[in-house]
């Protein structure tokens, strides 16, 4: 059995559509079931990201997919069924298990962004995107958890493959 070490990437993101085109490898892999803990500054583009994976799964056009830091958990559908959501306004771990998504992880595809320190109460097993600022520009960081499926340490694995 091939052993799950800790898979790790950085991919430089000079540009959107740079952002764009590791979103739809992401997207590719992504099914009902999976978590997405998306990390980084305000602006750093947790929302695009989000976005990409929406457009790359089918959310057409026409359908707005925001920041959804008002209504907390937006739902959409697409190829899969994705529950967005964003936890910046909660005040801690009680108030994300009232959300009850933890429940929900079986029937959607979960984005959450500033979810990185309640990935317990969202169900664990996450594939994890941080997005931050260098020198040379945005850098994001894709990390699957020890107890994520093997597909997602495999994705991380191959964007290694093709990165810094
Ligand atoms: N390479 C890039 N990747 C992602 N977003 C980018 C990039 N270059 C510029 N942007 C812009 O940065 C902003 C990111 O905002 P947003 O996704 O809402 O951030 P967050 O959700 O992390 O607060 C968007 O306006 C987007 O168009
Ligand atoms: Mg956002």
């Amino acid at each position: 059995m091939t052993p799950l070490l800790p898979s790790r990437v950085a991919q430089l993101l000079p540009t959107r559509r740079a952002t764009v085109g590791l979103a739809k490898l992401l997207a590719r892999e992504l099914v009902v079931g999976d978590l997405v803990l998306l990390s980084g500054p305000l602006g750093s583009g947790k929302t695009f990201v989000s976005r990409a994976i929406c457009r790359a799964l089918g959310v057409p056009r026409e359908i707005p997919v925001r920041s959804p830091t008002f209504g907390l958990v937006h739902e959409l559908a697409a190829r899969v069924p994705i529950l967005h959501a964003d936890l910046y306004r909660l005040g801690g771990c009680d108030e994300v298990e009232q959300l009850g998504l933890r429940d929900r992880r079986a029937d959607a595809l979960m984005l959450v962004e500033w979810g990185d320190a309640y990935a317990a109460e969202l169900g664990g097993s996450a594939l994890r995107v941080a997005l931050e600022w260098t020198a040379q520009g945005r850098l994001a960081r894709i990390t699957a958890d020890d107890s994520a499926r093997p597909g997602l340490h495999a994705l991380a694995a191959r964007l290694h493959g093709d990165s810094c």
